[in-house]
């Protein structure tokens, strides 16, 4: 797809956003693994499958919904997005790119990604949950691929901003939830690591390994948004503990922490500043 039909997709997309709601979202929310519960919280939702979205995704795995809620948390505009494209399902980064972008061109200023992923910390047990305070792209692959302009040439430093963090942290903290902080490193998958790439990681300073969100993160910073990154520690990584990891026990911790987790959202939402 070249730029001018991708702007075109976006274009419809806002389009029939607006069509649904005279508010505009001020924050996104991407919803992983057991951080749906916050959908059940929103005040007037309005549901926009993906399917009517062009520059949305086709999802397929079991968990995600694929759906665009719009409504407000706290009397605040916002817009949950039910489900994402992971690269691991095409090989293609980008899978993001078009409803990242659709966000920005309606005007949302902040992008709250989160994720599930496994704890390589043992003071972090499954059931914790983490704000993301950096990242390590280990995959090296990136959803610019393909940009000629100067503004592909992203700074990454405060990727994961650092005001939005404080402000959450202060509010889990008034909400009496404990949050974590630390590094989260991207892994392709679909399949879990090695023992052994569990102990690289964790050499290299990372908290937290997950599929997800850095490209998302990457595309957002492209795009001008600020983001806040968070996870649900769903499993301690490949050989800490004696536990099988599978995708059926990474939703079953999710929907254990499914609770905390959107008492988490319901309370930092409100205290993050524009
Ligand atoms: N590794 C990678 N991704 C994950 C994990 C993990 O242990 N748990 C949940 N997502």
């Amino acid at each position: 797809m070249n730029d001018s039909q991708l702007l075109d997709l976006i274009g419809r997309s806002v389009e029939r956003i607006r069509s649904a709601s005279d508010d505009t979202p001020e924050l996104a929310i991407v919803l992983g693994s057991g951080w749906d519960g916050i959908a059940g919280l929103v005040m007037d939702p309005v549901d926009i499958p993906y399917a009517q979205l062009p520059a949305f995704p086709a999802l397929g795995v079991a968990g995600h919904a694929g759906t665009l809620r719009l409504g407000r948390i706290a009397n605040r505009p916002v817009a949950l997005l039910r489900g994402r494209k992971h690269a691991y399902e095409t090989g293609d980064p980008a899978g993001m790119k078009g409803a990242i972008r659709t966000l920005a061109a309606l005007g949302c200023g902040t992008l709250v990604l989160t994720n599930a992923a496994g704890s390589l910390d043992p003071a972090m047990p499954p059931g914790s949950l983490m704000l993301i305070s950096d990242h390590l792209n280990i995959v090296q692959r990136t959803p610019l691929h393909g940009e000629t302009d100067n503004q592909r040439f992203v700074d990454m430093v405060n990727a994961y901003d650092a005001a939005l963090r404080d402000q959450a942290a202060a509010a889990a903290s008034a909400a009496g939830i404990t949050v974590h902080e630390g590094v989260y490193a991207w892994v392709l998958g679909p399949q879990f690591e090695t023992p052994a790439e569990i102990r690289m990681l964790r050499l290299l300073g990372a908290q937290a390994v997950g599929m997800s969100t850095v490209p998302e993160t990457i595309l957002a910073r492209h795009a001008g948004l600020k983001v806040l990154g968070l996870s649900m520690l769903t499993n301690m990584g490949a050989g800490m503990a004696d536990e099988n990891l599978s995708h059926a026990h990474t939703l079953n911790t999710a929907s254990a922490t499914a609770d905390q987790a959107a008492k988490l959202l319901a309370a930092v939402v409100p205290a993050l500043k524009a």
